[in-house]
């Protein structure tokens, strides 16, 4: 840890977790113990997080599309979304972590719709981690949402203008500041429909580790690549010669 420079830590890391069935095929082991494992990643990760005081982390666990994989995979995905939610709900509030769904809710059943509003509301006033967990998530249905919420606050005359500061306030994301670094595991070079507003100037970061072997190292090896780019947001880097 001491390696890295703090001050050039990322304020908001996404990370993409993929590759949890290719690691339980590897093994010859069912898809679901890939999502075990791929469960103690996400612990491993957020708890790192936490330690370096990186202010927000946005972990891609349900895109809209995971819906359409078979029923018992699909199960076993929200039956360690609730264990998940049962046994970190302590950890959170003594960690200070806030906990915030990034993604439509209403797509849950019932009983996980309560849990998940109920850890957001329990941990609502935590402030030392910012820990977002997209789930039933669609990049572009977010931004079609903000097109509909916004066209009817125009109607009622809510609004009248239109910039990208008012727009990212209709987003899941409002008032975060968008993820410097997008980290996706399993080498899979592709965007999957996630952030897609919020990912505009975020530095990619691909690596081959498979999300349930990607662990505090692999997660160091990636914020420390990270703290060596140079991020220019579109612009040029003021050289020797002076000119911007
Ligand atoms: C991608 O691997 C992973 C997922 C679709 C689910 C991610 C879920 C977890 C890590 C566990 C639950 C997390 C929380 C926060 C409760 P894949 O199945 O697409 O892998 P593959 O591409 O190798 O088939």
């Amino acid at each position: 840890m001491s390696k890295l420079e703090q001050s050039k830590l990322p304020a908001h890391v996404a990370i993409i977790m993929d590759g949890n069935g290719r690691w339980a095929k590897m093994r010859g082991l069912p898809r679901a113990e890939g999502h075990i494992h791929g469960l103690e990643s996400v612990r491993n990760i957020v708890t790192l997080t936490r330690k370096l005081h990186i202010p927000f982390l946005t972990l891609y666990a349900f895109s809209k599309e995971n819906w359409t994989r078979p029923r018992a995979e699909v199960k076993k995905l929200l039956t360690l979304l609730g264990s998940f939610l049962e046994s970190e709900l302590q950890l959170m509030m003594d960690e200070d972590i806030r906990f915030r769904v990034v993604g439509n809710i209403m797509d849950f059943p019932k009983r996980l719709q309560t849990q998940l509003n109920a850890a957001m509301q329990k941990t609502s006033n935590n402030s030392s981690l910012s820990l977002n967990i997209a789930l039933s998530y669609s990049g572009r249905e977010e931004i079609l949402n903000a097109v509909r919420e916004i066209i009817n606050d125009v109607k009622m005359g809510h609004i009248t203008n239109i910039d990208e500061n008012v727009f990212q306030g209709y987003l899941y994301t409002k008032g975060m500041p968008d993820p410097d670094l997008l980290i996706r595991t399993s080498g899979e070079i592709r965007v999957s429909n996630f952030l897609l507003w919020q990912i505009a100037y975020t530095e990619i970061y691909v690596t081959d580790t498979l999300w349930p072997d990607f662990r505090e190292d692999a997660y160091m090896k990636a914020l420390t690549e990270y703290t060596k780019r140079e991020r220019r947001f579109g612009s040029v880097k003021e050289n020797s010669s002076g000119r911007a």
